[in-house]
């Protein structure tokens, strides 16, 4: 099996810096460990040759990577401009309703978590809802019971 930090410098030796491969070698870690852990940032920092802490940054920057235990699924509902004005917060709220959180958490049961996001680049086709990374577009507030459901049963 091969181990983390070898993959990680696999995919940092295409790069002219090892430094460049960060946001790649998150990727991997979070893939290993579910999560963005304290040892995740310690190996890919080594991996690397930087420090936990750069990594740490990077990774706090962007909505892909998760600093804490996620869910088993997540659910990111696009609340910026083009999908507020056709209802992005319905839509929320539809989804915390029937999940019983609001956004920001995770289910009791470890099933779910719920997000809003920044624009997720389906602006003509709101609101956009990204379930597990993938795109579900247009979304409207009754639309929601069903998708719940759907990941009620996996
Ligand atoms: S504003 Fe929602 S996808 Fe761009």
């Amino acid at each position: 099996m091969v181990e983390l930090i070898d993959e990680i410098r696999a995919v940092a030796d295409r790069y002219p810096e090892r430094k460049s491969a960060v946001i790649p070698a998150l990727r991997l870690a979070q893939e290993h460990y579910g999560y963005l852990t304290s040892e995740a940032f310690r190996e890919v920092a080594a991996a690397l040759g930087t420090t936990p802490a750069y990594c740490r940054g990077i990774a706090s920057f962007y909505d892909m990577f998760e600093l804490e235990p996620a869910g088993a699924h997540t659910i990111e509902i696009c609340t910026n401009a083009s999908c507020a004005l056709v209802g992005a917060a319905q839509v929320l709220e539809a989804f915390e309703r029937e999940l019983g959180i609001t956004a920001g958490e995770t289910t009791p049961d470890g099933r779910v978590t719920l997000r809003s996001a920044e624009c997720l680049g389906g602006c003509g086709r709101g609101t956009v809802v990204a379930i597990d990374h993938r795109y579900r577009e247009p979304v409207r507030p009754e639309d929601v019971p069903a998708i719940v459901e759907e990941l009620r049963r996996g």
